[in-house]
């Protein structure tokens, strides 16, 4: 575990979108450019950090401030002196480090709460799933259409979607490939991108990341919360197969054996509007990218099943979704989390 304390010189911007999409900062512990998005699209005010101040708020990064570890590195959470949580995560480099500054998330990640692993106790219903599901692509939505210059996310996953206090959703750790690239003169970039479960077929081929590739692992994201089931290693799979090509499979019998038990106990009625979301998965894991909805398109799909004219009337089977990508205004609410009512 690395202790010793970067330049104490260098400072810390922290900046994060008000409800439901992004928490995001960056900060470089050399180099120049603080961010390299635009950081006006994060509204709220920005706040200035010492390296000091990180160091005392996690008590110079013990492990009684650990709260998770991923492949880039550790996650502490620490209070700062104007009171705020955070979760504050250390890139380990061998030359460099790196800290960045999220929002604290009682909840943890997706991957936490689906599997249990905080041991919160938190049963995910249908109506906080689906909340779930349409503010992760509202956060996505945000990054590809809202970003200047455009943010292509690269490891769209459970565990990289935030829950917090209310069950709202934020997206989280987008463009970690590039930043660690950035600091990582030995990694090549043409590293396939990506976590095994939610890497789209294509990028098998080229290494080249695009918004379409985002859309794929979101579709997996979703089937994670319609099934219950992780994107890989589950015992139902078999040896070569993964949660996208079992649900492909049963799509072709019984497609309502797909879903979680859970959700049809709880309300057995439900079994349509499962599947209509089901429907909205199955077009962004289409292995053609050109033929998966954008994420505006898909949180208009949402819209649509909410008001109540369902998809049906577009769709002939359970897995062919209309490839119509025009007529979506921009006003989904990206910008703010005023059409969530639950
Ligand atoms: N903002 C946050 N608030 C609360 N907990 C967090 C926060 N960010 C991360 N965590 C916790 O830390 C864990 C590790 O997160 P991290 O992003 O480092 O790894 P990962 O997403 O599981 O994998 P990868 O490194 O491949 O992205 C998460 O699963 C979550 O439990
Ligand atoms: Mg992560």
């Amino acid at each position: 575990m690395m202790r010793q304390a970067p330049p104490a010189t260098s400072t810390l911007i922290v900046g994060h979108t008000s409800g439901t999409a992004i928490s995001i900062s960056n900060w470089r512990l050399s180099g120049t450019n603080a961010l390299s998005i635009n950081l006006a699209a994060f509204e709220k005010n920005l706040q200035k950090l010492t390296l000091a101040d990180l160091v005392e708020a996690t008590n110079g990064f013990h492990n009684d401030s650990l709260i998770g570890s991923g492949g880039f590195g550790d996650v502490y959470k620490a209070q700062l002196k104007d009171g705020r949580i955070v979760a504050i995560k250390k890139l380990i480099h061998v030359n460099e480090e790196r800290l960045l500054v999220y929002e604290y998330m009682k909840y943890g990640s997706l991957e936490d709460v689906l599997r249990d692993r905080k041991r919160i106790g938190l049963k995910l219903n249908w109506t906080a799933r689906r909340k779930i599901a349409v503010g992760a692509a509202r956060g996505l939505a945000f990054l590809h259409h809202n970003c200047i210059p455009h943010i292509i996310h690269r490891d769209m996953k459970s565990s990289n979607v935030l829950i917090d206090e209310q069950l709202e959703a934020r997206v989280s750790d987008f463009g970690m490939a590039r930043t660690v690239n950035v600091v990582d003169t030995h990694l090549s970039v043409s590293t396939l991108a990506g976590t095994p479960g939610y890497v789209p077929p294509e990028y098998y081929q080229s290494f080249r990341c695009t918004t379409k590739g985002d859309v794929y692992s979101y579709g997996v994201v979703l089937l994670e919360l319609l099934t219950g089931k992780p994107p890989t290693d589950s015992t139902d799979f078999g040896e070569d197969s993964n949660l996208v090509e079992w649900v492909k499979q049963h799509t072709k019998v019984n497609i309502s054996d797909v879903f979680d038990p859970e959700l049809l106990k709880e309300d057995p009625t439900l079994e349509l509007e499962l599947l209509e979301h089901l429907k909205i998965a199955c077009a962004c894991l289409d292995n053609r990218p050109s033929k998966r909805p954008t994420m505006l398109k898909v949180m208009a799909m949402f819209k649509e099943i909410q008001a109540g004219s369902t998809v049906d009337s577009k769709t002939s089977s359970a897995c062919t979704v209309s490839n119509d990508d025009g007529g979506f205004g921009v006003d989904m609410t990206l910008k703010e989390d005023k059409d969530e009512k639950d």
